[in-house]
């Protein structure tokens, strides 16, 4: 029976990577390392607690904490560890920086030497396209390519590439990093950019869009994601990076577009907020080395969108409590100038009848 350790697995891609695992490999064990901070929410793992009791273990840490990853790794000995541990929120880190740093550079660090110390055979480093900054043009970014991240999120993960280039150059550690490009599907955390369209539109409500509206991301839904981050982890060169992406590129407000006749509602429910600072025009991936190794996105936004919208739906005793909760509340209040949703949440009323 071998165990993998994942770090981040209560997140929105963490959970899901933590169900796939123990799905797919049935012999085998999950440990799940989290701090459990406003993003990890152990709601999003309950089935997983019940169905696999006997081969999931959760243990409350933080990724910096080398003393905490340290016994957990002495404790388990896991051969593969895969780190989906991060501050992911590009709104949240030109508010605080330093938080980023902590986990997505420091924490990043920690693992890398603790996994050293420990012999564990693979690690997994999950990064993102927006490293690379934007994409210009009808240009596609290769793993090769400079990194010229544009947010404090994106800088911090460019740090934790870095590092683990520069851990696999001297120290020979077998580190793979994927640099996936945006992720959709259920149990996404109610703020970020879809479930905020999909949840102010489920209130009745305008739904914010960052001017102009004409950003390019590149869609890939969730469970391909994770496909993808296990083929890495068990197949990938060591050393070896990672894009990877649907190729459906979507400009920001098409997919308002496509969800809005979902809700019967019409342009009237769309509300330019303030420009976000250093806001990437467009991402796009070129994704032919892990084609090579054998992945193929599979889940396409026009059955998957709806599906989307059904998801939360359906859950919203699930995504409810977080987006009322005081720390959702005080990053939207700080986050949104003056827009409908931080009127409605400081009580001013309803936007859209
Ligand atoms: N969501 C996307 O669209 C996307 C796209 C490409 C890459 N990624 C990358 O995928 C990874 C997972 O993203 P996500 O969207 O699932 O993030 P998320 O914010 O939903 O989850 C992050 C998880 O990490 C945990 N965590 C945060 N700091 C920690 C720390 N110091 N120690 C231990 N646990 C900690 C949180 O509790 C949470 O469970 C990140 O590295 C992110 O950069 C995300």
């Amino acid at each position: 029976m071998a165990t993998t350790l994942v770090t981040g697995g209560c997140g929105f891609i963490g959970s899901h990577f933590v169900r796939y695992l123990l799905q797919r490999y049935p012999d085998d064990r999950v440990v799940n390392f989290d701090a459990l901070t406003y993003a990890g929410n152990p709601e999003n793992l309950r089935d997983v607690e019940e169905h696999f009791a006997d081969r999931y273990r959760f243990i409350l840490g933080d990724i910096a904490d080398s003393a905490a990853v340290m016994k957990a790794l002495h404790e388990e000995r896991p051969q593969l560890v895969a780190n989906l541990a991060a501050e992911s929120h590009v709104d949240r880190s030109i508010h605080q920086p330093r938080l980023f740093l902590h986990t997505n550079v420091l924490g990043v660090s920690t693992l890398l030497d603790a996994a050293r110390e420990c012999g564990v055979s693979r690690l997994l480093h999950v990064s993102t396209d927006e490293v690379y900054g934007v994409a210009e043009g009808e240009r596609e970014f290769r793993e090769e390519d400079a990194l010229m991240p544009r947010s404090p999120y994106a800088a911090s993960k460019a740090g934790g590439d870095l590092l683990v280039g520069a851990y696999h150059e001297t120290y020979g550690t077998a580190v793979m990093t994927t640099r996936g490009s945006n992720a959709y599907g259920p149990s996404q955390h109610p703020e970020k950019f879809l479930p905020v369209i999909i949840t102010r539109l489920m209130e009745g409500a305008k739904t914010p869009v960052y001017p102009p509206g004409t950003q390019v991301r590149e869609w890939t839904h969730v469970e391909d994601h994770v496909s993808a981050l296990d083929l890495v982890l068990r197949k990938g060169e060591a050393g070896g990076i990672y894009n990877f992406g649907s190729g459906e590129r979507r400009q920001n407000l098409e997919m308002v577009r496509a969800i809005l006749p979902l809700f019967l509602r019409g342009e009237d429910a769309i509300e330019f907020v303030d420009a976000r600072p250093g806001h990437d025009a467009r991402y796009a991936l070129d994704s032919a080395k892990i084609r090579k190794l054998g992945w193929e996105p599979r889940r396409r936004l026009q059955e998957a969108l709806p599906e989307l919208v059904n998801w939360y739906r359906e859950h919203e005793s699930w995504w409810r409590p977080l987006k009322d909760s005081r720390d959702y509340q005080d990053h939207a209040m700080r986050h949104y100038g003056n827009s409908a949703l931080k009127r409605d949440l400081s009580g001013e009323g309803r936007s859209v009848a």
